[in-house]
């Protein structure tokens, strides 16, 4: 895998632009009225928030929370460390947490379990992407947009080594 190689294109733009009004469609249905309240984790996921509240009817709020995981590039080692903590109290809030992708699982279960004892009303997840096979831990998401294989993916907001990020597509670096 190289910082350099062009990918090849594994989602296309309307591929994932139809999945996302569908997951917009699918969030509002289950919280028919009142306010979200959109929780971006950084910053692999920034696009997907974009097009996803664009395409959410009904007043939604977003915030942005970041953390690292130590260990390679392309693999995560499980120690999570929170590097941006959320502006505002989700306390008695319908959250969903909004995330690029689910590897192993194991950042998405430390973030669920330090917001689920900030006490939301509600707490849900939305993953654009879940590769099932590579799972460490069971980890709850109630919203997936493609289940994919065990390769790695670049584009859309997901990056390689930082860079990518700005393809308007899901590719595979091969
Ligand atoms: P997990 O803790 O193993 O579930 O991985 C979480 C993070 O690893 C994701 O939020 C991504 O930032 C990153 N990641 C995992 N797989 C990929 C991939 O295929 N492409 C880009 N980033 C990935
Ligand atoms: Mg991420």
């Amino acid at each position: 895998m190289s910082a350099t190689a062009t990918p090849t294109v594994l989602i296309d733009q309307d591929e994932l632009a139809a999945r996302i009004a569908a997951l917009a469609q699918e969030i509002r249905h289950d919280f028919p009225t009142g306010q979200l309240h959109f929780i971006c984790v950084l910053k692999g996921a920034f696009l997907f928030l974009g097009d996803l509240i664009r395409a959410t009817s009904g007043h939604v709020s977003i915030d942005f929370m970041a953390c690292s995981s130590y260990g390679a590039a392309t693999s995560s080692s499980g120690e999570v460390r929170l590097s941006k903590d959320l502006d505002a109290s989700i306390e008695g809030r319908d959250v969903i947490v909004i995330e690029d992708i689910v590897d192993t699982g194991l950042t998405l279960h430390y973030l669920q379990e330090i917001l689920r004892a900030r006490g939301p009303r509600s707490l849900r997840t939305a993953c654009l992407l879940s590769k099932p096979s590579r799972r460490k831990i069971d980890v709850k998401v109630d919203y997936i947009g493609f289940t994919i294989e065990d390769k790695f993916v670049v584009g859309y907001g997901l990056d390689y080594a930082e860079q990518y990020r700005n393809l308007p597509f899901i590719g595979v670096l091969e």
